[in-house]
């Protein structure tokens, strides 16, 4: 098959970047899941924007300030002056493309506060904002079938890539098992991020990380890895995301004394403070025996929110806690704990989004990438809440311009398409025919225990070097496991071992990362380095995979046009 540009994922930066395209040139997308079940739908308290409807005085400077002591000086502060300044008008674009936004009293788009962010402008859609704008994306984006073929449920095994240049993708239609090879002029990753590398995460099943490591298997870097987010609101046990809007509509952390403990870790913003910081204080106040009962969690309060309130402005965190845990937060509070929530780090790219393969900004050619799988690095070390939507609607949307533009004067580069697919078959069939024992529900399990707690919230050298052998260990058993369905329909079992592959290969290069930075920034906290170093360590991590297989670091300056770094206090 040939198309244009071939577009790998359908959440909010994929479809974002298609509808630019379709009905100019000939575009697909490519999604392991039906689009509208895409991952941005989980996504509920808002997004970012200036748009001052609460506080007239917010200014995008406001928010590109907070945005870079958010992320604790490892933000690129030039992406993130793009971002913010185009924030108003994106917002506004996608309440004109359709997205149900809640109003204020006088009609206008309602917001709220959210954890780091001085003023309120979270932009939300109730709880549910993500959903409402992934479908409005993928209802514009279907006005274009014409143009815009979606190959939806097949699964990505491997980027075509050679000399520099990206020429398509190898896929596995998931419902025949057959393995099909897409030739592009272009190729957008939007493939999302990778919780699921951890035990306790609110990121769909989906979120396997198998776009980083496609890039990563072909030589390109992946930036700032150790990053990785805890979001400090997961329903107890399960992960799933309790909206911080719920705190940002007034809702109060209590630990098992009922205090609200964020007095001591973060005075003036309380439970506002940005994640890492509130993720931090709750894993404290367990650690130090404050959990509720002593046990594994805290308390997060809405009650004296009202019904009222809740059902209006927080409906779904409301039914996710009767459906999961059977406490309807109405009457009682939740139960929650950290939960891994996102991947700061990812593939590098330029403010067009095309992949960037070394330190000096060298473009891949024809290659792009956007949303969370990418790093144009406006999070640096820590997200700020809403901030994500923000970056993949206006990254989706800078992609898909710069490859319309690329692909007016690119051409269809060579592939040997019989050699792709025979050698995709190959792999697969070995693995299927796998005479050994090993059980991938095991290495699956082992691996999410320790990247949990091992390479957690809180990181020190000696959690990182067992996480290390560990993850070794299980890289090593993989290659020995064995598939008992031997089936071509619907294989879930193989499709479930291919995604074991890219978790246990991108979870090597976030504990070596976060081994190699002996320091606290954001979200990488080493009790044994508990201070941020901005003398060593104000740079950029690449890691890169060699021909032999081992994994190699450089680094690469953090850029500050602005803001220069200051102590953080909330
Ligand atoms: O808490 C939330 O609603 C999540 C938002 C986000 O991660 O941006």
């Amino acid at each position: 098959m040939t198309h244009d540009v071939v577009i790998v994922g359908a959440g909010l930066a994929g479809l974002n970047a298609a509808i630019q395209l379709a009905g100019k040139v000939d575009v697909a997308i490519v999604t392991k899941v039906y689009p509208s079940r895409s991952h941005s739908g989980a996504a509920q308290g808002g997004v970012a924007a200036a748009v001052a409807n609460l506080e007239s005085d917010d200014t995008p400077e406001l928010h590109m300030y907070d945005t870079i002591k958010g992320s604790d000086y490892l933000g690129d502060q030039d992406a993130i002056e793009i971002m913010v300044n185009e924030a108003p008008e994106t917002v506004i674009e996608m309440e004109r493309l359709g997205c149900v936004f809640s109003r204020d009293e006088e009609g206008r788009i309602a917001q709220r506060a959210f954890g780091g962010h001085s003023r309120k402008r979270s932009c939300y859609a109730a709880d549910r904002t993500g959903h409402s704008l992934l479908h409005a994306l993928f209802e514009q984006s279907m006005k274009h079938d014409a143009n815009l073929t979606v190959y939806s449920e097949y699964f990505l095994l491997s980027l075509i890539y050679k000399e520099g240049v990206a020429r398509g993708v190898v896929m596995m239609n998931i419902l025949t098992g057959d393995i099909e090879v897409i030739r592009a002029k272009a190729v957008l990753f939007a493939t999302g991020g990778y919780g699921r590398a951890f035990e306790i995460t609110s990121n769909a099943f989906a979120n396997t990380g198998d776009g980083i490591v496609a890039a990563y298997r072909q030589g390109i870097p992946l930036q700032d890895m150790e990053c990785v987010q805890f979001h400090p609101t997961g329903l107890y046990g399960v992960g799933i995301l309790v909206s911080e809007a719920a705190r940002g509509e007034g809702g109060y952390l209590l630990n098992g004394k009922g205090e609200r403990f964020m007095e001591k870790y973060a005075p003036s913003k309380m439970e506002l403070a940005p994640r890492d910081i509130v993720s931090r204080s709750e894993q404290t106040e367990i650690n130090e025996g404050r959990g509720i009962n002593g046990e594994n969690y805290v308390h997060i309060d809405l009650r004296h929110l009202g019904r009222e309130t809740i059902l209006e402005r927080l409906p779904q965190i409301r039914q996710l806690g009767i459906d999961f845990l059977g406490i309807d937060c109405i009457e009682e509070p939740l139960p929650i704990q950290p939960t891994a929530h996102y991947s700061m780090g990812g593939i590098p790219v330029n403010h067009d989004c095309q992949v960037v393969v070394d330190q000096s900004g060298t473009p891949a050619r024809g290659f792009f990438s956007a949303g969370e799988c990418a790093c144009v690095s406006v999070h640096g070390a820590n997200r700020l809440g809403t901030n994500s939507l923000l970056e993949a609607l206006v990254f989706g949307k800078r992609a898909g311009k710069a490859i319309l533009k690329y692909v007016q004067s690119a051409e269809f580069e060579d592939v040997n398409e019989n050699e792709e697919i025979a050698n995709a078959r190959k792999s697969l069939d070995d693995l299927l025919s796998s005479a050994s024992t090993e059980s991938a529900n095991e290495i699956r399990t082992s691996l999410k225990e320790t990247m949990m707690w091992k390479c957690g919230v809180f990181r020190d050298k000696e959690k990182l070097e067992q996480a290390l052998e560990t993850v070794l260990e299980l890289s090593a058993r993989y290659k020995n496991i064995r598939i008992a369905d031997k089936g071509k329909v619907f294989n879930t079992e193989l499709q479930e071992a291919l995604e074991l592959g890219n978790l246990l290969e991108f979870s090597e290069v976030i504990v070596r990362g976060a081994l190699a930075r002996e320091e606290s920034r954001g979200a990488h906290f080493r009790t044994d380095f508990p201070k941020r170093d901005d003398e060593q360590w104000m740079k950029h991590t690449l890691a890169y995979k060699g021909p032999d297989g081992s994994l190699q670091f450089k680094y690469k300056p953090v850029i500050i046009t602005r803001y220069q770094p200051e102590e953080r206090k909330y």
